[in-house]
């Protein structure tokens, strides 16, 4: 069958969010929501696949859909919500359990990372957290994703959970009326623009992360005017000066990220950015690059906070999102029931 275009994605409540949760992720977002269904979900589950205070979380998880809708969700065209208050997410994340192999998660580099040397100490939820995130994906039988370039083998390993569960069910599925045996769509990552990686401000070769101990790595948006000029100006560079063409990056991991935010920032690719900054100092393009990035992330941060005011406001979002996204769930779910051969109430 042919599955109806649907976007969905979503993002951990864990602290706030920081510049390239925004340039890698959200901008797609934004953009998408004027062509497509989009269902973008605030994945608390997921948080706490890692120790959080409930009390932080509450507020992340709050703080984070209104920094959504500052970045320019509109909570009309997109639905917005937090995972947990859509039971179908664990539910078929339960059945995929089941559907995916050991062998497959073991596979997965941002769990050892994550687990680091404690392996045996990490919860078995961050172990089987892709597979709750293929449920999200699909349990509204989403077609496209819009992600970070570090999202790529969770997507990856979506795809082989949406095959398997085909193959494994396809007599089923086919009796439901699927003529081609395919219930669940293989979902595409969107994974675009000048900046879909971006680096810590303190080390080009890190991804800029919120679990960096040192703050001055990345820009939140929290931050206020004075501290993204300042993180900006300490961000380390190289002493040449900036380069005429892309290739000029080589070994110079920083000046192709301050490039890249830059030309993400702006709305440009990189040689068009290298066009009119090629060969000056570093010292004039930061100026610049702390201008529009104190602009961008002050807009977005101001608003989140004005909005954060009235946590009333967000829960009503939350609960309108919630109760449009159960209207697709919900039914998928029951389908997915019947076809593994679950009864259903
Ligand atoms: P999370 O919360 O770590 O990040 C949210 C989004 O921001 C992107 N991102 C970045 N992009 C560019 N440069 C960076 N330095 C950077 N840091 C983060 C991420 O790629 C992501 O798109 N597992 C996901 C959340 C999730 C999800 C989903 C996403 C749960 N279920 C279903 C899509 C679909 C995560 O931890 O993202």
């Amino acid at each position: 069958m042919a599955f109806k275009t649907r976007v969905f994605s979503g993002m951990q409540p864990t602290g706030s969010l920081h510049l390239g949760n925004y340039l890698g992720a959200m901008v797609n977002w934004i953009r998408m929501q004027d062509e497509h269904e989009c269902i973008y979900c605030v994945v608390d589950l997921h948080a706490i696949t890692v120790w959080q205070d409930p009390a932080e979380l509450r507020a992340a998880i709050r703080g984070v859909t209104a920094a959504y809708i500052a970045a320019g969700l509109d909570p009309k065209k997109s639905i917005l919500f937090n995972q947990s208050q859509v039971p179908e997410h664990a539910e078929l994340a339960w059945v995929f359990n089941c559907v995916a192999r050991l062998g497959w998660l073991n596979r997965m580099t941002q769990f050892k990372e994550k687990a680091g040397k404690d392996r045996e100490n990490a919860s078995v939820g961050l172990y089987a957290y892709p597979n709750l995130m293929a449920a999200d994906i699909l349990a509204y039988r989403a077609t496209h994703v819009p992600v970070g370039e570090d999202q790529k083998q969770h997507l990856e390993l979506a795809r082989d959970i949406a095959q398997k569960f085909n193959n494994d069910f396809r007599k089923e599925i086919v009796a439901q009326g699927y003529a081609d045996g395919n219930f669940f769509p293989q979902p595409d990552p969107v994974i675009t623009g000048p900046a879909t990686r971006v680096m810590s401000l303190r080390d080009g070769t890190k991804k800029m992360s919120k679990s960096d101990p040192s703050d001055l790595s990345r820009i939140n948006i929290t931050d206020d005017a004075d501290t993204v000029a300042r993180k900006i100006q300490k961000a380390k560079t190289d002493p040449e000066p900036l380069p005429s063409e892309q290739a000029g990056f080589a070994g110079r991991p920083e000046a192709e990220n301050l490039v890249g935010i830059y030309a993400a920032l702006t709305g440009q690719n990189v040689p068009q950015v290298l066009g009119e900054f090629g060969g000056q100092q570093f010292s004039i393009f930061k100026k610049a690059l702390a201008e529009v990035a104190t602009q961008t992330m002050g807009r977005i941060g101001a608003e989140a906070k004005r909005l954060s005011a009235d946590p009333g406001y967000i829960d009503s979002v939350l609960a309108d999102g919630t109760r449009r996204a159960r209207a697709i769930a919900t039914p998928i779910m029951d389908e997915v029931k019947d076809i593994v051969g679950l009864l259903r109430a």
